[in-house]
């Protein structure tokens, strides 16, 4: 038990932290066919730009290898993603980003105004992609000390239950008599034994589960000073200030105060102090920063609100900003280095994929600074019929799956016929045809349409153990509300 102490340098030596980082190194190592079918499992067609994403992130890599003074002149492949709304450019980017166990952040474009007005700063993505990292590493590092504290908090429990007695005796000799002390020390030793036996037992006891209701009372370390405080701020600036006055406060020793909880609580407590103890914040913060660096996704949506469609003559103020933020983005795009909480952070590596439907404006309506530095276009296409029916079926996470899994908690077998799954997936072409078109996310508000009454009826209006949904139920249920254009409008 060397290990268990709560100093900051062991932890370092622990053999977990290697292997943590060694697991994101063979995650980068993916060849792009090995992305592009890991893609597959979730994604339904968009063969083109799972294509796209897999090169651009093998190139991150191979761009890395490349000697010091050339790998400087190879631009990145930043993305711009072309498609309509819901067919899975997010999706694409998320999962990657998850595959290549790499942090990532989700902006959207127009959120973002220039520095010095009312809005978001663009670093503020950078910001957010530490402290999404240092999350990650973070957590990865919990559960390399989980095994360990866990045995800490047994011990902990314990010294709460039967606390031992004290084992030294030379505290007490000072107050005790010098006549007293053979017979006592005897007694003393005897004493010790018991409580170690009574320990023992109390473990196995604590173990088996059969104490978890019980209540003990117990120090909790209560919020830092100053933890409800908050800084309000329209800028980021203000929020990293923010970030920084927490940070200084947490430093503060933290108030601790009594509380009767119950030993099943008492544990998930004591784990939480265990495991920061055994944490080294500096070293994981330093892997989150190097994460960043070498593998981190941004993935900026609406790109296409911040373009200003060229044939645009009049109203030229939005159109000012919405460049302003372009030329924001700029510097971090092509590589630089953003002040964050953590440290400073370079932007050289981090891969940029954008996408928007680009009804309006075009990719050309960007700053050609900013075009240049997308340099890949990728287009996805509308979903068809077919691709629904796939959806509904294929991906690890399928409607279906999750639909069936639900009520599968409550033990009822939940299946659709063939003939169900295609009605539902004519129905979803049909209805993105005539209203608009959401893509997949159609699927969703027709399932929950579809099954809202199973879904309240069961468990207590519900005896059988096994439910098939058939054409004719679909038809019955649906039909009617896709004949009217309106009442679809609203239901569907
Ligand atoms: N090709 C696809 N295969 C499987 N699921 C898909 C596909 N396209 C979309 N989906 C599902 O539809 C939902 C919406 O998709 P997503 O968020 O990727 O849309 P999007 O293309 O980013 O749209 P928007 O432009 O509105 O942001 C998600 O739940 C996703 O799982
Ligand atoms: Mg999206």
């Amino acid at each position: 038990m060397e290990t268990t102490t709560n100093s900051d340098g062991s932890v370092l030596a622990l053999p977990g932290a290697q292997s943590g980082r060694k697991s994101s190194i063979d995650a980068g190592n993916l060849t792009p066919n090995q992305i592009v079918a890991l893609l597959d499992k979730y994604i339904i067609g968009q063969k083109d730009a799972k294509k796209s994403v897999a090169i651009a992130l093998r190139n991150r890599l191979r761009r890395q290898n490349v000697s010091d003074d050339l790998r400087d002149e190879i631009m990145p492949n930043n993305i711009i993603m072309i498609g309509p709304t819901g067919v899975g450019k997010t999706e694409i980017a998320r999962r990657l980003a998850k595959l290549a166990k790499a942090p990532f952040v989700k902006v959207e474009a127009s959120k973002f105004t220039e520095v010095g007005y009312v809005g978001r700063d663009v670093e503020s993505m950078i910001r957010d992609l530490v402290d999404q990292s240092v999350a990650m590493v973070r957590s990865e590092r919990s559960e390399e000390v989980r095994e360990k504290a866990a045995l800490l908090v047994e011990e902990r429990l314990l010294d709460i239950l039967l606390p031992p007695v004290a084992s030294s005796r030379d505290s007490e000799d000072d107050d005790v008599e010098g006549a007293l002390e053979l017979p006592s020390a005897d007694e003393h030793d005897k004493s010790i034994e018991v409580n170690r036996r009574s320990r023992r037992k109390m473990l196995e006891r604590l173990r088996s589960g059969k104490l978890e209701d019980r209540q003990i009372e117990m120090d909790i370390s209560g919020d830092a000073p100053g933890g409800m405080m908050q800084v309000f701020g329209p800028l980021g600036q203000m929020e990293e200030i923010g970030g920084i006055m927490q940070d200084l406060m947490s430093g503060l020793p933290r108030k601790r105060k009594k509380r009767r909880v119950s030993i099943a609580e008492a544990r998930k407590l004591l784990e939480q102090e265990e495991v920061q103890k055994l944490i080294d914040m500096d070293s994981v913060v330093k892997e989150a920063i190097n994460k960043v660096e070498q593998s981190g996704i941004v993935f900026i949506d609406e790109i296409d609100k911040i373009a200003s469609p060229s044939s645009g003559s009049g109203g030229k103020g939005p159109d000012v900003s919405r460049e302003g933020v372009q030329r924001d983005l700029l510097p971090i795009v092509e590589g630089s280095n953003v002040a964050t909480k953590h440290g400073m952070v370079k932007t050289d590596h981090v891969l940029f994929i954008a996408s928007g439907a680009f009804h309006v404006a075009k990719p050309s309506d960007l700053i050609p600074e900013l075009q240049g530095r997308f340099p890949i276009r990728v287009e996805l296409k509308s979903l068809t019929e077919e691709d629904f029916y796939l959806i509904l079926t294929q991906p690890e996470n399928a409607l279906i799956k999750q639909y069936s899994a639900l009520l599968g908690t409550e033990g009822v077998e939940l299946t659709f016929s063939d003939g169900a799954i295609r009605e539902i997936a004519r129905i979803a072409a049909r209805v993105n045809e005539s209203v608009e078109n959401i893509g997949a996310r159609r699927l969703h508000t027709i399932m929950t349409n579809l099954l809202e009454e199973l879904m309240f009826n069961i468990p207590e209006n519900f005896s059988d153990e096994h439910v098939e949904i058939d054409e004719t139920m679909v038809k019955e249920k649906l039909n009617h509300v896709v004949a009217d254009r309106d009442l679809s409008q609203y239901i569907l």
